[in-house]
Formats: C-alpha cells, structure tokens, sequence
C-alpha cells in the first residue's frame, strides 16, 4: 500500500491480469498489432451477453433499457478519458480505419474540392492515407506529401512547405507505427488551424501509451482503435468537434440513424448516432469501457516509465549486436515501445518465424506503411512493440534471439 492508500501492484500481478500471458509462455511483443486483453475487459465483454443481452436503442423493456443504458455509459467514459467536451462527441466504430474513412466519406467528399489540398504525412499507416487518396482522386484536390528524415522527424521547414492557405485538411499519426516516434501534434495542429485547415489525428498507436486530451490538443477529429487498447477487437472511437460532427452527413444508411423515414427520404438522428448505422457493438464498447477503467487504474505514469525502461533495456541490447539495424532515430527515447530493425542477409520474415520458434511474438513486413518504408529505403523491416505487462525476461528473449539469428543461419 502507498502513502496515500492505492494498493501498488507488482508487474508480476499486472501480467496476472492477462490470461494468455499468465499462461501461455509467449514473450509477447507485437502490441501495435493489437494488444492482449485483461480478463476483466474479457469477462465485460461476456458478461454483456451474459446477462445484459438486447438489442440498445430498439426495446422499452428493462433489458433493451439496461443494454442502451451500458452502452452510452461507455461513451461517456470514452468522452471523459479523452478529454472531449461531450459524448455526443464520439462516435463508436469498428476501429480507427473506419473512423478515418467516416470523415473522409463523409466530411472530405463534401468539404474538398478540385484546387484544394490535403496534406498527408508519409509515415501515415496506409489506413490514414489511402482514405485521403481516395477523396484527393474524387474531388480533384491535390494530395501532398509532408516528408520525414531518415529518423522520422518532421521539420519546420516541410510543415511550412506543405501545409499553406490552399491545405483543407491535414491528416498525421501521433506516433509512428514503423519508427514510434512521437510528432509535434500540438504545433502541427496550430500551424494547420493558422493556415485555415482542420486536423485529424490517427491516436490508435499513441492512445495505449500516453494520455490524450483532445480539447488541450485543438484537434478536430481523433481516431483510435479498441484493441490496441486492452479492448476486444471490432470497437473503435472517433472523436469529432460537435460542431463538425453536425454539419456532416451520414456515412453509411440503415436502422436506428434516422428520426424518420417516409417514401421521399429521411430525417437523420442528431449526432452521434446519424452515424451509427444498424445494430451497434454495445457489448465492444462494455468492454473498452473497463479497458479505460483498467489503463486509469494503472495510470500512465507507470506506463510510460514501463515502455521507457524495456525500451531501453532492448535497444541498448540491439545496439551492442553486430549486424542489426535499428529503424529511425538512434534516441532510445524517441521509440515508444516500438522497435523496427532489420539483420544483414536474414530477410524479415525469416526473423519473424525463427523468433516464433523461440516462443517471441513480432512482426515483420512493410507494416502496412509501404510509403514510409519506400522513403526511407528499406522494403521489409522486423518489429518488436512493448507494452507495460512485458518484463525483462521478455525482452531478453528477443534480444538473446536475435542476437543468434545469423549464427542460427550459418553466416558466422
Ligand atoms: N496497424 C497495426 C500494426 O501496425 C496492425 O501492426
């Protein structure tokens, strides 16, 4: 017990909570693939349908009620740990895909046109991109590209370059899902708002490992994924201005996202649920709700000296190895728990499987950033991303591993 009477919890008990890594023996290190689920967001999840199942929105009987009622319920979480001003302001997804294709469909068709430009960075995971190819080809808007350095790093001088008074819309990940490093949202934001642009910020790779306050960033829009947060997979969040929100048009039609329908045409329902076409995943968004519940239990404070202390452990492990690579900045405190690297003459994929063999869970391929890659020369990369209930034994694991990839190999 703490000084102030909050039980402190060992990492020991943290990994407890996770029933696959309590028992499986995985040194689980592809947490920007998704992340593994504590056994109470897996019991939230169940216990929806347990006992709680109906159909939210649609019944007046006390099942429906209680099912609409845990729904907005985990709005109202999503909303106060993000900082949003109401929960009117988020708008629940499958996952931060759909949430960027929902403002692209819906705000960028009707928004942009021919003459404008979006202004996309190009270490944007293809899902924060190909939506914005897609509007830039319909509207005949012109699409740019805000180029890093080799280690990831955004400067000044091509935020001014491509982000100016013809720019609708400015779309940039927080932190990079191949380099992991953290980007100046903040002026990123100011810079696009001075030049009359909005923002939408891709959080899914940042929100697992640092606090997000939207209304302290100024964004207009913020998508993330649930399962990268603790949460079942098939939840995801967008966060957009009220204001915004309102003036769009739906994104996809159907049942419950209208006030009324006759033959002519519809009158839409307010916002959030114009855009929450058909029956909803309540019992996804029960479960990101104790996902939240659980992150702000262990609070980001221990999660962020957590990532720093593995991160670092694992890098300076990597960096003592002859042959390997580590991808962007040569800062270990610019990687967030993400390490992309490659070994001379040992393709990633094989790194991927001989590291399999050893129980040590990564991934490797172009990451769904093929641009990204192509910019900084380097077609396939090995990943190692961390989370707070990875230990030290996990790290040595894959650093032991990789260290004995090429000898495993015959190269030496
Ligand atoms: N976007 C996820 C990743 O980077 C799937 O692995």
């Amino acid at each position: 017990m703490s000084a102030t009477g909050k039980i402190i919890r060992t990492n020991e008990d943290i990994r407890n909570d996770f029933p696959l890594i309590a028992r499986s023996g995985y040194a689980y290190l592809d947490n920007a693939a998704t992340s593994q689920k504590p056994a109470s967001v897996i019991e939230a999840e169940s216990s929806f349908y347990t006992d709680h199942n109906a159909n939210p929105m649609r019944g007046f009987y006390p099942l429906s009620l209680d099912a609409t009622a845990i729904y907005e319920d985990a709005r109202k979480s999503v909303a106060s740990f993000i900082g949003a001003a109401s929960s009117d302001e988020i708008v629940f997804t499958r996952n931060a895909t759909e949430s960027i294709n929902l403002v692209a469909y819906s705000w960028g068709l009707n928004n942009i046109k021919a003459g404008d430009e979006i202004a996309v960075s190009i270490a944007e995971h293809h899902s924060n991109m190909l939506p914005w190819q897609m509007v830039a080809k319909a509207t005949g808007a012109t699409l740019r590209y805000i180029e890093c350095d080799t280690d990831g790093t955004f400067t000044d001088e091509e935020l001014m370059r491509t982000i100016n008074n013809r720019t609708k819309l400015v779309a940039f990940g927080h932190v990079s899902n191949v380099l992991g490093r953290c980007n100046p949202v903040r002026k990123i934001i100011d810079m696009a708002h001075s030049a009359g642009a909005l923002v939408l910020i891709d959080a899914s790779q940042s929100i697992p490992h640092m606090k997000i306050d939207v209304m302290d960033l100024g964004a207009d829009f913020l998508a993330f994924s649930g399962h990268k947060l603790l949460a079942p997979m098939g939840i995801g969040v967008l966060y957009g201005r009220r204001s915004l929100l309102d003036d769009m048009p739906p994104f996809l039609m159907g049942g419950e996202m209208i006030e009324s329908v006759r033959r002519d045409g519809a009158k839409y329902a307010e916002v959030p649920h114009k855009f929450e076409a058909g029956t909803v995943n309540a019992a996804g968004a029960a479960a990101l709700a104790e996902a939240i519940r659980y992150i702000s239990d262990i609070g980001y404070e221990y999660i962020t000296n957590r990532d720093r202390e593995l991160t670092i452990r694992a890098l300076e492990a990597l960096k003592r190895t002859d042959h390997v690579h580590i991808l962007g900045s040569i800062d270990n405190e610019d990687h967030n728990g993400i390490i992309s690297f490659t070994i001379d003459n040992v393709h990633p994929h094989d790194i991927s499987e001989i590291l399999a063999g050893d129980k040590v869970c990564i991934r490797a391929g172009h990451h769904c950033a093929q641009p990204l890659l192509e910019h900084i020369k380097t077609p396939s990369c090995a990943r190692a991303s961390i989370m707070f209930y990875n230990n030290e034994d996990d790290i040595d694991r894959f650093t032991e591993s990789v260290a004995n990839i090429r000898s495993r190999l015959g190269w030496e």
